[in-house]
């Protein structure tokens, strides 16, 4: 018997986060997601999520803080060389770029990939429309100072703080695909470098970190359609799937689009500068959920991350093109985290396979 996907396979114990699909429920390090986001900063949260696992792991928030500072600096480094090639190239292979060009720094690896992500995004978007690259300001915490090093200026306090619980609610979540990767070449003893690497290449896909774009795309063609219910019936009907909706775990809501869309309305009250397209996105998804429901009556299709991570991070003013390499600043410490879990108690992942082809005929067949 294969598990296609492995669906149902249990393949690791862990002490990192618990995805519980019935009830709609994701704990990290034992909390509530609804606790974290918004509560504590990202470097609160790899903190936790490093805690125990990583070698000199930072024991405050604020250790983490100035690790990462230090670390997004010795990235920057690397920029100049690479700006031009990477401006060349879509956004999560222009940072697969950086990361390759990375020296790892041993103990400090996990600080380097989590520093190095938004160091070249922002500059490598930064040279795609031809604008020098911004330092890194290692006093800041790592939300404020993408939004800076991105823009040339400094983001509003609502704008950072929106940002930053985007960073932690996507920080990490049980073994989807990309962290499977992660602890697939942690296994062979790769190290953390190639398994971050790895991961960001496992999140490009439209079924797991490349969602958010094409629902910022959808809610463009539907701005202005009087029927929306009619465009989505067909959408379906044609056989596409409606992104930001659907999991492989969650049978309900994921808790973490409530998360994300609470963050939304908190900064539409605190900053002008957020966009408006809310509302769109609550009719939107109400019309999805009502053709899912009767597209699929057996199966119960729900809003996942991707639908509020799209409103979230245009209300941000950040290019859709830019929306997976963001989900990688959050995700990369779980990856990390995930990593030295594996590293830990180590046995090389080696599935099996059913061999379903020919096979070389039998001598006496052939006699
Ligand atoms: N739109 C339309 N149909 C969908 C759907 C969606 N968003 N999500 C699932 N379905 C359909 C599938 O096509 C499948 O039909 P099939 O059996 O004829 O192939 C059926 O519902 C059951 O799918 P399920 O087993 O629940 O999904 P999965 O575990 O294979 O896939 C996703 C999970 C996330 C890949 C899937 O829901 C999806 O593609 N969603 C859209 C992309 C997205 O939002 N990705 C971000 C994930 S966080």
């Amino acid at each position: 018997m294969t598990a296609a996907g492995l669906e149902g396979v249990v393949v690791a114990e862990t002490v990192l986060s618990e995805v519980d699909g019935e009830a709609g429920r994701l704990l990290v390090r034992g909390r509530p997601i609804e606790e974290l986001a918004g509560s504590v900063p990202f470097e609160e949260m790899a903190r936790l999520l490093w805690d125990g696992l990583a070698p000199a792991a930072p024991t405050t928030a604020a250790e983490a803080r100035a690790a990462l500072g230090r670390s997004r600096v010795a990235a920057f480094g690397n920029v100049a060389a690479l700006r031009e090639p990477a401006s060349r190239l879509p956004a999560v292979a222009a940072v697969r770029l950086g990361l390759a060009s990375l020296h790892p720094a041993g103990s400090e690896d996990h600080y380097l990939a989590t520093a190095a992500i938004p160091v070249f995004v922002a500059a490598f978007e930064r040279a795609r429309q031809g604008l020098p690259p911004v330092a890194p300001d290692p006093s800041l915490g790592q939300a404020a100072d993408f939004l800076r090093m991105l823009r040339g200026d400094p983001a509003s306090r609502a704008e950072e703080a929106a940002l930053d619980a985007y960073l932690v609610t996507v920080a990490e979540h049980g073994m989807n695909a990309s962290t499977f990767t992660a602890r697939v070449v942690a296994s062979t003893r790769a190290g953390v470098l190639p398994a971050v690497i790895a991961a960001l290449a496992a999140l490009e896909g439209p079924l797991h970190g490349g969602a958010p774009g094409p629902v910022l795309d959808m809610l463009d063609e539907l701005r202005g359609q009087p029927d929306l219910r009619s465009w989505l019936d067909a959408e379906l009907a044609a056989g596409r799937r409606l992104m930001g909706f659907g999991h492989r775990i969650y049978r309900v809501r994921d808790p973490r689009a409530d998360v994300l869309k609470a963050e939304v309305a908190r900064l539409r009250a605190g900053s002008r500068s957020a966009g408006g397209r809310l509302a769109l996105a609550e009719a939107v998804e109400a019309a999805a959920l009502a053709a899912l429901a009767a597209f699929r009556p057996g199966r119960r299709i729900d809003t996942n991350v991707e639908f509020y991570t799209a409103v979230l991070l245009d209300a941000l003013r950040i290019d859709r093109r830019l929306f997976t390499t963001i989900f990688a600043a959050g995700r990369v410490a779980g990856w990390t985290a995930h990593v030295f879990e594996q590293e830990r108690a180590n046995r090389l992942i080696r599935p099996q396979s059913a061999y379903v082809g020919p096979r070389p005929a039998l001598a006496a067949a052939s006699a």
